[in-house]
């Protein structure tokens, strides 16, 4: 589900996990609770900051997705439009995608690179073209229908690909 795993041959050489904590090779899988002897129970600073990042990221997925799901009704009418919530949460996703794939770069966790890229592909077509008609009163059904299919699938990567 994630974009992002632990580093199994074990990127922390000092064996020591990120409060110095556990016994050598104990690892540095983060979602884990079960860290013998670690106090942060999984969760370390550079953790919170990557939680608060995904939080960041499922915020953006609200407002694009929401954008389009609350205007499916007038996109049937023909008379759907790319609202400044769908603009802004197609760029907080990639803003903060970015800035995940870094977090968990700098924090030694290999990041799963065709579907990050498979994502920002399809977020680079979503961001187009929600950039590109924002002026436009009336979109037509058939583009409305594919931002919000094109977020959906992306969704489902996310979720999916392992
Ligand atoms: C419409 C576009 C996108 C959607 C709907 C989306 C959706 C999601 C969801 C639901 C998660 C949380 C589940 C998980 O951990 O896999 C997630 C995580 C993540 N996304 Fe996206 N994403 C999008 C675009 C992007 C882009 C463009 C990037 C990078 C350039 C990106 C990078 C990441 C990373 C690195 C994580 C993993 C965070 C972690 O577990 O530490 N995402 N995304």
């Amino acid at each position: 589900m994630r974009c992002v795993r632990a580093d199994p041959a074990g990127a922390d050489p000092a064996g020591a996990g990120p409060a110095g904590a556990g016994p050598a090779g104990a690892g540095t899988e983060r979602a884990g609770v079960g860290r013998p002897g670690g106090p942060w129970l999984g969760s370390g600073p550079m953790d919170v900051l990557i939680h608060l990042f995904v939080g960041l990221h499922i915020i953006g997925i609200a407002a694009l997705l929401g954008g389009f799901l609350t205007q499916m009704k007038a996109m049937g009418e023909g008379t759907a439009r790319f609202g400044p919530a769908m603009l802004h949460g197609a760029l907080t996703m990639l803003v903060t995608g970015v800035i995940l794939v870094g977090l968990n770069q700098a924090d030694d966790q290999s990041v799963d690179n065709i579907k990050i890229g498979v994502k920002l592909a399809l977020l680079i077509v979503i961001l187009g073209l929600v950039y590109v008609k924002r002026d436009e009163e009336k979109v037509d059904k058939g583009l409305f229908g594919l931002v919000g299919l094109l977020t959906t699938v992306n969704v489902f990567i996310a979720v999916l690909w392992t």
